[in-house]
């Protein structure tokens, strides 16, 4: 069974262009996987603790070896594990902050980064010294962005640590099928927001046609 991780990481709720983004591919998810389950994961407004030196800690000691308080301090990103392992299809809704993700995806993205449960180290690889340990996952990531001009090729591109960010980071899981739609203009209005706003979704359309 087809089973879709929401994951949304925008702040703002009403006002929000990617919250509108993961809405639109989650309703035609819906319609195409009708029996398919859907699980979300808020960030945005549930932020994630970030890992501390209690958290490394029992992260790098031996799983057979930790005592009951290391084990409870890796509950929360055990959970998140699970959640993203059981996923078969990945959606990510994510503003440009700053050139880079929210900080809460940021704190996510490390709880979820396990040496030997969701990746492992192979130093000395050519291309990446990560081979992710998830595999047959799909992923698709909804960005959007205020200004424009960062996606490949044009002025900014060079300032855009947040489509490289998140795809490096889905390879260091294993998940290199990664689908990206983008949304810029959102803090300009205008002409060139609209239009981008028809480009955005008819490409969202266009991954269920
Ligand atoms: C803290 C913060 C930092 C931002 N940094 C950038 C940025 O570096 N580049 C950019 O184009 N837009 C930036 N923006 C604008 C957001 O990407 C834009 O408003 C986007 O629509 C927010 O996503 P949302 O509509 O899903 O909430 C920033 C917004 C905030 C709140």
């Amino acid at each position: 069974m087809e089973q879709l991780l929401v994951i949304n990481t925008s702040p703002q709720r009403s006002g929000s262009y990617s919250r509108k983004m993961t809405e639109r591919f989650v309703h035609l998810w819906r319609l195409r996987y009708p029996s398919g389950e859907i699980i979300h994961r808020e960030l945005g407004n549930q932020p994630i603790p970030h890992v501390d030196e209690r958290w490394i800690q029992a992260a790098f000691t031996p799983p057979e070896t930790r005592d009951h308080q290391q084990k409870d301090t890796l509950t929360l990103s055990d959970e998140l594990v699970s959640e993203l392992k059981q996923a078969t299809q990945i959606v990510i809704g994510c503003p440009m902050h700053n050139l880079s993700v929210p900080s809460t995806l940021k704190a996510y993205i490390d709880q979820i980064i396990r040496m030997g449960i969701t990746t492992r180290l192979v130093p000395g690889t050519p291309g990446s010294p990560y081979a992710g340990l998830l595999h047959d996952k799909k992923a698709y990531l909804l960005l959007v962005r205020g200004g424009h001009g960062y996606e490949k090729g044009e002025a900014y591109a060079h300032m855009n640590f947040q489509e490289p960010y998140l795809t490096a980071v889905l390879g260091m899981l294993g998940i290199h099928d990664v689908t990206t739609v983008s949304l810029e203009y959102t803090a300009i209005g205008g002409d060139q927001f609209d239009e981008a706003v028809k480009r955005a979704n008819s490409r969202i359309d266009a991954l269920f046609c």
